[in-house]
C-alpha cells in the first residue's frame, strides 16, 4: 500500500515555521564535549524541571522511591507524607551525610512504605516530612537544636499524575509554566487509567542527547528498523512525521498508524494478538482521549504521538490506549541511562497480559537496535571529524533540542531574566 507523502505547511517547510531555529547545519560539538557537559548539569539538570515518576508509585502515606540522580550527583527520596502530600528530598543523612535510603547496595535504587526513614550509620530517624524525629543521644550534642537538622527538601509538583522535582531552591518557572503549552494540551487525558506498568533500563555508551535524537524523528525507520517493519521499508515516507509543533523548548510530533500491521502479522503477534503498535484489541477508557495537544492535524490514519519534554523526558502515546515513556538519564559527557516505561490498563486475563508482554519486547527489540547505532555514532562523533551535521525537515524536534540545550546553557532559558 502507497501511503501519501505527509502535507507540509502552506507556506515554507515545517522547520521554516520556526525562523529562530534556522536551517543550517547544527554543531554537535554540544553532544561530545566534557566542558559542555559540565554546563549542562548546573544550566539545565539543575534548573529544569525532571520527571521521576508516576504517583501511582507512591499510592499510601509513607509510601516512597528513590532515584539516582547522577547528573547533579545526588541521589533524591520522593515520599508520600502523612497529609498525603508528595515531597522530596535529597537522600542524606543530616548528621554525618550517610545515603539515608537504601537496601542490599548504596547505589541501587529502591522502594517501599515505612512510617520513618532511619539512617543505618548512626540510627538518625526523620519523619515523612523530612523533619527530624529523633537523634540518638541527642543530650551529647552541643546547643542541639532539631529544627535545623531535617532534610534538605526539594522543589517538587504534579501534572496529571506525573511528579517532577527541580533541583533548584526557587524554581525560576512552576511546572505548569515550566510545561507551558504542551502541558495545557495534554490535560485530563486518561492517564491515571493505564497502571499496568513495565520498565527496562540499558547503559548507553552515548550522550543522553545522541539518544534522545534517535527518539525524536522517525527518518531512521525504514532503513534501521526494516527487517522489523518490512511495510515501512516497502514505503519510506509511511514512518514519517505528519505534523509537527515546536512549544518554546517542548514539543509534540503526531505519526500515522501503520495500517497493515494486522494483515501482515507474524506468526507470534497473530497468537498474542499485538503488533508494533500495541495490543490490537483497544481498552474502555474514560477521560479526555482527544486532548488538544493531540493528532495535531486531526489525521484519520493518526496512531503515535511523541511529546517531548525538555530536558530528557517523553511521552508517546498511542491511538490503541496505551502509552509509554523514555528518559534519559546522563551520566557523563558520554554515557547515560536509558530508561522505557510502558503503561497500559490493567489486564483482564491472561491473552490480555500476553498481549502487553508482546508489546514491551517488540519495543524493546526496536530500542536495542537504537541502542546499539546510536553508541556507533557517539564513538564517531568524538572524533570530531564532523563537527556540524546536517538535518532534513524530518528531524525537526532534534534541531530544537539542541537549539534549547544551547540557550539554556548559554543561560537564555524561560524565566532567567526575571529571576536574575
Ligand atoms: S550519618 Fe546518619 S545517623 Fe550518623
Ligand atoms: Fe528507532
Amino acid at each position: 500500500m502507497k501511503v501519501e507523502r505527509p502535507k507540509k505547511p502552506d507556506i515554507g517547510s515545517w522547520t521554516e515555521q520556526y525562523p529562530h531555529l534556522g536551517t543550517a547545519d547544527v554543531d554537535y560539538t554540544d553532544s561530545v564535549c566534557p566542558e559542555f557537559y559540565e554546563r549542562e548539569r548546573d544550566a539545565i539538570f539543575r534548573k529544569a524541571w525532571i520527571h521521576v515518576g508516576r504517583v501511582e508509585e507512591l499510592p499510601r502515606v509513607g509510601s516512597y522511591f528513590t532515584k539516582e540522580y547522577k547528573v547533579c550527583d545526588t541521589s533524591i527520596i520522593v515520599a508520600r507524607g502523612q497529609d498525603k502530600k508528595i515531597r522530596a528530598f535529597h537522600n542524606i543523612c543530616s548528621h554525618r551525610g550517610n545515603k539515608l535510603v537504601w537496601e542490599e547496595f548504596p547505589n541501587d535504587e529502591t522502594r517501599g512504605t515505612t512510617r520513618v526513614f532511619q539512617c543505618k550509620y548512626h540510627s538518625w530517624q526523620y519523619n515523612l516530612d523530612g523533619t527530624l524525629k529523633q537523634a540518638t543521644r541527642e543530650e551529647e550534642f552541643f546547643n542541639f537544636d532539631r529544627c535545623r537538622y531535617g532534610l534538605a527538601e526539594i522543589s517538587c509538583d504534579v501534572w496529571e499524575g506525573f511528579i517532577f522535582i527541580n533541583l533548584d531552591p526557587t524554581p525560576e518557572q512552576t511546572l505548569k509554566e515550566f510545561l507551558g503549552e504542551m502541558g495545557e494540551g495534554l490535560i485530563d487525558y486518561p492517564f491515571h487509567e493505564m497502571t499496568q506498568a513495565y520498565c527496562f533500563r540499558a547503559h548507553i555508551k552515548s550522550n543522553w542527547k545522541v539518544f534522545a535524537d534517535s527518539f525524536a524523528e522517525a527518518y531512521h525507520t525504514p532503513y534501521m528498523h526494516g527487517k522489523m517493519s518490512p511495510e515501512m521499508a516497502e514505503d519510506m515516507v509511511m514512518a514519517d512525521g505528519i505534523a509537527f509543533k515546536m512549544m518554546g523548548m517542548h514539543n509534540t510530533t503526531s505519526f500515522r498508524h501503520v495500517p497493515s500491521d494486522i494483515e501482515q502479522a507474524t506468526p507470534i503477534e497473530q497468537l498474542t494478538q499485538c503488533g508494533l503498535y500495541g495490543p490490537w484489541k483497544k481498552p474502555d477508557l474514560g477521560g479526555n482521549l482527544t486532548p488538544p495537544g493531540q493528532n495535531l492535524s486531526n489525521h484519520p490514519d493518526w496512531g503515535i504521538d511523541s511529546h517531548q519534554i525538555f530536558p530528557n523526558f517523553a511521552i508517546i502515546i498511542w491511538e490503541r490506549g496505551w502509552y509509554h515513556t523514555w528518559q534519559f538519564w546522563p551520566l557523563n559527557v558520554d554515557e547515560h541511562i536509558f530508561e522505557c516505561r510502558q503503561y497500559f490498563v490493567p489486564p483482564k486475563n491472561a491473552s490480555e497480559r500476553l498481549a502487553q508482554e508482546m508489546a514491551t519486547i517488540t519495543t524493546r527489540e526496536y530500542a536495542a537496535q537504537d541502542a546499539n547505532t546510536l553508541e556507533a555514532t557517539h564513538s564517531m562523533l568524538k572524533a570530531r571529524i564532523k563537527t556540524h551535521l546536517p538535518l532534513c525537515d524530518q528531524e525537526l524536534a532534534l534541531r530544537n533540542l539542541h537549539y534549547h540545550v544551547n540557550e539554556w546553557v548559554n543561560g537564555r532559558r524561560p524565566g532567567a531574566v526575571a529571576a536574575e
